[in-house]
């Protein structure tokens, strides 16, 4: 069963029927100013941050068929009163005759008919902008001449999202709305808790005359609020109450009668939410979007920014899901999670500290990099600087107050009270912006560490080199019993929390990949001695970890505080992991004929039909030893569920064991273009990775939840794009390595590359899994897979064929 359909050419996603599962959500805007539309036209939306600074009130948790944030009711005459519904089909839900939402890049367009009226609703952010803007065009075919009444809808909410939960009395007494008439009728309504009246006012306004207003939800719904959002009583009046709130739930309702349509006659309406520091900073901004021209300006240059972004890269595979995702909807949601890192969904409240999430923010930017690097080098940069001058990170930080938190570990007084593994992504994230863009010049940038004295001044700067250099070296001089790095709080797995002492394979493999990231970036540099220095350490390791790891079918995943495994057949749940099997070979310590038995045990007691289950067997009852893990029921999330984000790491390694088929196989089987027909089981958007999918060991074996914000997203497009396709930026040129599976006779990528465009066609003749056997560039051979840096704003040619 399905809700809608891929529509490719237009770059769009289009839902057909609005009772999806759960909500399906798309995002306009960026953190500074935007947040994300449902299908059913409700909006969550902040400026620069969710937690701090909430513009619309909209809780997840409330059933589907409930209003959220926003919304749109549309009416006529009816006997007495009126006839009232939404065209977005929330929260009046009346029969429909047709309805859409195309879920676009950047915007989010709901097509609907009710009763004979026609109603199309662009939303969108126009790009830097800071307004929300809905523009609405009603279409009479009801067959005979009709007045309609468009109400637009906005329910507001503290600016401090956890006050607005936590507190029914301060809040309520600071909330309050006035009115701004302006000329032609016109009218902008603002909003503000009083403390914010002289910096920060919400505005919601339109382009067309407004005969009265409500700001009160209280008076809105009517009867004391024993009217509902699905029939509000006011809305029976032919006015409004006009009533500027002084305190209580403050809304904004603007009443315009659009008047009498002729059969077949259209007539637009254009809204706009915002905010600025007072209307009169707003005023020009909100002068110039009453134009419809000004607003069809701005929807293109939303288009042309998304034809740039997306032509960074474009595949044409066998595969059409897989071309589907690479070129379309995998790069938007790469987009989305560089913005919003963990902060934001409709999963992820954007409440509290979570913030941006450092290891989680390296990982993400690491997708995008090829197509915005001055923006991935920005965050790199803010990143940085939550880094302690010890070299290791804080977890997360709010991108307003840039303020760090060390994440979970407060509460627990017998772990460790840092991540392990945070600072460690830093040298993965910066050498991949430093391959794509050679900008060896990044590395000599000073950039302060966290921790400021008390005139908010950083006590200790270093160079990027220096940041990078201090991640490694904190790692360096925290091991444990068998020289293998310590856990910490917890690893990549947040949710395996071990006594203080304990050792992670994960760990081992992330800073082994680190050293091999530094020696490649050293040996460019031409500084042999610090080359050799990484080398030493990492030959140590490699070692260490061969004694010790091995536990006879697969390798294991953690030494518990007094030395135990963890992720072995010795245990009784959790006897494999799968990042313990995949890491080894990304961090190229494995040997080659443990890897193989490795991967093949992987495949065999972690792979299911939906994907590959993170690790096996659950952990059945809380057990606090083990920590978080155990919170969950078997099949769940981080215990034994499929967590998507660790199954791309199952695809690099598989590539680099040459397995083009396997790689493609636990590439397909999640990939969410596919889930398409089957959204009665999985349920969550099939445009974008979710976080994780229930496993085999559960009841509902196949449901997906915690859509859109994952380090999925990132490492799907790497493992496709990197290794699949083999297209590999190095500090000389661009790689050419795929590994593809035998069926595949040939693809082509257009890859742009510092300042060039290469055009790679990719033959199989021989139907091999990988290797190059004849490498052309502008029609001459060279020797290797290696194509040069043109820098020339020119298109090259690259052909090479396998086998
Ligand atoms: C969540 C976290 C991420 C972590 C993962 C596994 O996605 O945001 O940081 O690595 O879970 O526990």
């Amino acid at each position: 069963m399905n809700y809608g359909y891929f529509d490719d050419k237009n770059k769009e996603y289009v839902i057909t029927d609005p009772r999806t599962p759960v909500k399906w959500i798309n995002y306009i805007g960026a953190l500074d100013f935007g947040g994300f539309v449902d299908h059913t036209g409700g909006a969550l939306i902040c400026k620069r941050d969710p937690s701090l600074n909430r513009i619309t009130k909209y809780i997840q948790q409330m059933p589907s068929s409930e209003f959220k944030g926003e919304t749109l009711y549309c009416r006529f005459k009816q006997g007495k009163g009126y006839k009232i519904f939404s065209p977005f089909f929330v929260p009046t839900l009346d029969p429909y005759d047709r309805y859409e939402c195309h879920v676009g890049l950047g915007y989010s367009r709901i097509i609907s008919e009710f009763y004979g009226i026609r109603i199309e609703c662009t939303i969108f952010v126009p790009l830097g902008d800071t307004r929300e803007i809905r523009e609405v065009k009603i279409t009479n075919k009801t067959g005979r001449d009709i007045e309609i009444d468009a109400v637009s809808v906005v329910e507001y909410t503290h600016f401090d999202a956890l006050k607005q939960f936590n507190n029914a009395d301060w809040v309520p007494q600071t909330m309050q709305s006035r009115c701004i008439r302006e000329k032609d009728s016109m009218l902008t309504l603002i909003q503000y808790a009083f403390m914010r009246r002289e910096t920060n006012v919400n505005f919601f306004t339109s382009n067309h005359p407004v005969s009265s207003f409500e700001s009160d939800r209280k008076r809105f719904l009517g009867d004391n609020e024993y009217g509902t959002w699905s029939n509000p009583l006011s809305l029976q009046m032919k006015e409004l109450g006009n009533y500027e709130a002084n305190r209580g739930d403050n809304i904004g309702a603007l009443m315009h009668h659009l008047g009498k349509f002729r059969e077949g006659q259209t007539k637009s309406l254009i809204t706009q939410l915002g905010q600025e520091q007072s209307f009169e900073k707003a005023r020009p901004g909100i002068e110039k979007y009453r134009d419809p021209e000004a607003v069809s300006g701005e929807l293109n240059k939303i288009s042309e920014f998304w034809d740039r972004f997306l032509s960074t890269m474009q595949v044409e595979t066998p595969d059409p899901n897989m071309n589907s995702m690479l070129n379309i909807h995998n790069p938007r949601q790469c987009l989305v999670n560089k913005s919003w890192s963990r902060y934001l969904s409709y999963y992820q409240l954007g409440i509290g500290t979570r913030g941006i999430g450092f290891r989680d923010s390296c990982q993400d930017v690491m997708g995008v990099i090829s197509h915005i690097p001055d923006d991935s080098k920005e965050l790199l940069k803010k990143m940085m600087m939550i880094q302690r001058a010890d070299g290791s990170a804080m977890h997360s930080f709010n991108p307003l107050t840039m303020e760090g938190s060390a994440g979970e570990t407060e509460d627990w007084t017998d772990r460790p009270k840092y991540y392990g593994d945070d600072h460690l992504w830093i040298v993965l994230a910066v050498t991949t912006y430093l391959k794509e863009t050679g900008d060896l010049g990044f590395l000599e940038e000073v950039i302060p560490y966290y921790k400021k004295d008390t005139n908010d001044k950083s006590r200790e700067s270093g160079t990027v080199l220096d940041h990078m250099r201090r991640a490694l070296d904190f790692t360096r001089n925290d091991k444990g019993r068998h020289g293998l790095p310590h856990l910490g709080f917890a690893d990549w797995n947040d949710t395996v929390n071990l006594r203080t002492g304990a050792e992670s394979l994960f760990i081992t493999h992330l800073y082994g990949k680190g050293l091999l990231e530094m020696i490649e970036l050293y040996n460019h540099m031409g500084n042999a001695e610090a080359a050799g220095s990484c080398q030493t350490e990492y030959d140590k390791l490699k070692k260490i970890f061969n004694e010790t790891s091995w536990d006879g079918k697969w390798y294991v995943r953690y030494f518990d505080y007094d030395g135990t495994p963890l992720g072995s057949n010795k245990n009784e749940h959790g006897k494999i992991y799968l990042n313990a099997q995949s890491w080894p070979l990304i961090s190229g310590m494995a040997m080659p004929d443990r890897a193989k038995k490795a991967l093949d045990s992987l495949n065999k007691l972690l792979n299911t039909s939906k994907g590959i289950k993170i690790s096996w067997p659950g952990f059945d009852g809380y057990d606090r030893n083990k920590g978080g893990i155990t919170t969950f029921p078997p099949g769940a999330k981080e215990n034994g569920g499929i967590f998507l984000h660790t199954n791309p790491w199952a695809v690099i390694a598989e590539t680099i064991v040459s397995n083009g088929d396997r790689a493609y196989r636990y590439y397909a089987q999640i990939n969410p273009a596919a889930k398409n027909d089957i959204e009665e089981e999985y349920e969550c958007e099939p445009y974008v990775y979710a976080q994780n999918i229930l496993s085999n060991e559960h009841p509902q074996f196949g449901l997906g939840r915690n859509s859109w914000v994952t380090g999925t997203a990132s490492w799907m497009y790497q493992a496709a794009t990197r290794f699949i396709l083999g297209i590999r930026p190095r500090y000389n040129g661009l790689e050419i390595d795929p590994c593809i599976p035998k069926k595949w006779g040939n693809f082509k990528v257009v890859r742009k590359y510092r300042n060039a465009v290469y055009t790679i066609e990719v033959k199989n003749p021989r139907h091999v899994n990988r290797g190059i056997s004849q490498f052309k560039v502008d029609g001459k051979e060279i020797k290797g897979n290696l194509a040069p840096v043109f820098r020339d704003n020119r298109n090259h040619m690259v052909e090479a064929v396998m086998g």
